[in-house]
């Protein structure tokens, strides 16, 4: 067995796109939907995963703007699945120091999600030890525009000149803001892309991809993504020189 990485070399927020619960399912001859209830099971592993290792932040990709358009079944369960989750984990996460929020477009879910959304935000942790965002009715694409829209309202009342919008006030609309960037990105289940997940906040974030179907995730397949993060140089644009503090 390796040694963890140091804390020193340990990503401060992880970036996860759970991929794989209806390949799961299908595997075994179950429906989709029994996929969807092993990811859910899945998603407490990770996040007593980033609570032994004293992660700050764990953002995870639970329902894409895209995901919509799956059949009615699949949707309507996955809902179902949502609501219950709230439910029954939200008061032990706030209880382990988990703070719960959200990004995304609201406005497709059932009100009964989007009050119990709003209540889980509401709480605060006494002792904060993790982040949690949900991605939920997310588009990379569509935070974007969002925060587009918000800056070009205060730009047509006044508020705001053309010449003040910076990297820096942009990131402040978009989701996530008040976190640092991610520094890992996961996604399970084999395929090598991004899937209009965070598309402005993985500008420099280290990608790590795995064949693990996300029912199946372990601390040992974590660990692994951990071990690879903590031997990659990340330069920001920089030389490695630089990095390492030496020649300019
Ligand atoms: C992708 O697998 C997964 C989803 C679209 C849903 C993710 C939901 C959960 C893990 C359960 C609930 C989680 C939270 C945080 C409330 P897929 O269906 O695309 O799998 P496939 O690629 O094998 O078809």
């Amino acid at each position: 067995m390796t040694a963890a990485p140091p804390q020193s070399r340990l990503p401060r927020h992880l970036a996860v796109i759970m991929d794989g619960n209806g390949r799961w399912a299908q595997r075994r001859n179950r429906p989709r939907t029994l996929g969807h209830r092993a990811g859910a099971k899945a998603v407490q592993v990770c996040v007593d995963f980033c609570l032994s290792r004293g992660i700050e932040a764990l953002t995870l990709f639970a329902f894409s703007s895209e995901n919509w358009n799956r059949p009615e079944e699949e949707v309507g369960a996955l809902m179902k699945l949502f609501l219950r989750m709230l439910d029954s984990e939200v008061g032990e996460l706030n209880r382990r120091g988990v703070r719960v929020a959200f990004i995304g477009d609201r406005t497709g879910f059932p009100e009964a999600i989007r009050e119990r959304m709003a209540q889980a935000e509401a709480l605060r942790p006494a002792d904060q030890k993790l982040v949690l965002t949900i991605a939920a009715g997310y588009g990379g694409r569509w935070d974007i525009t969002q925060a587009c829209r918000s800056l070009a309202a205060d730009v047509a009342a006044g508020r705001l000149s053309p010449e003040d919008i910076t990297e820096t006030l942009l990131d402040s609309r978009i989701g996530l803001a008040g976190l640092p960037a991610p520094d890992l990105f996961i996604r399970t289940g084999g395929d090598l892309r991004i899937s209009n997940f965070l598309l402005w906040q993985l500008a420099y974030t280290e990608l790590w991809f795995t064949e693990t179907l996300w029912p199946d995730l372990s601390d040992e397949v974590l660990d692994a993504a951990l071990a690879a993060f903590a031997d990659r140089e990340r330069r920001f644009g920089l030389t490695s020189a630089q990095v390492a503090g030496g020649a300019t």
